[in-house]
């Protein structure tokens, strides 16, 4: 297991953290199948994944424009951030099928950077937004 649903901060926002929910379940199955070296299983997950972090940071965007939160600007660069960062693993991945590099990246890029953002950025927006 990649990482504990109790290891990410819960917000004031049920909706927010049942998307953050989803991607912790769908990190592990991730993490599993290149643990795995289930080559096939990885590939479909990863385009999961790809996905999935899309849709979690601009559903957030939106919501956060509905309601105008003054720290639009500041949460939108750390989603365009870590968007640029998935996006340099996905093209390496579909390049190289290497599992190690995927595996260090969640290890020690994403999920790191999940739980601090989680815990700042979305906590004070889930806040804002209400619930
Ligand atoms: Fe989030
Ligand atoms: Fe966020």
């Amino acid at each position: 297991m990649l990482v504990n649903l109790s290891e990410v901060q819960k917000v004031s926002n049920m909706f927010m953290n049942a998307i953050h929910e989803d991607e912790i379940e769908l990190l592990n199955k991730l993490y599993d199948a290149l643990k795995e070296r289930n080559f096939e299983e990885a590939d479909s997950l990863m385009d999961e994944f790809v996905q999935d972090v899309e849709e979690h940071f601009s559903t957030e965007e939106a919501l956060m424009r509905e309601a105008e939160f003054f720290a639009y600007p500041m949460h939108k660069q750390e989603h365009d951030m870590m968007r640029k960062e998935v996006d340099r693993i996905y093209k390496e991945w579909k390049e190289t099928k290497d599992p190690s590099s995927v595996i260090k990246f969640l290890e020690e890029v994403f999920v790191p950077w999940l739980k601090l953002h989680v815990a700042t950025m979305d906590s004070v927006t889930a806040i804002h937004i209400g619930d």
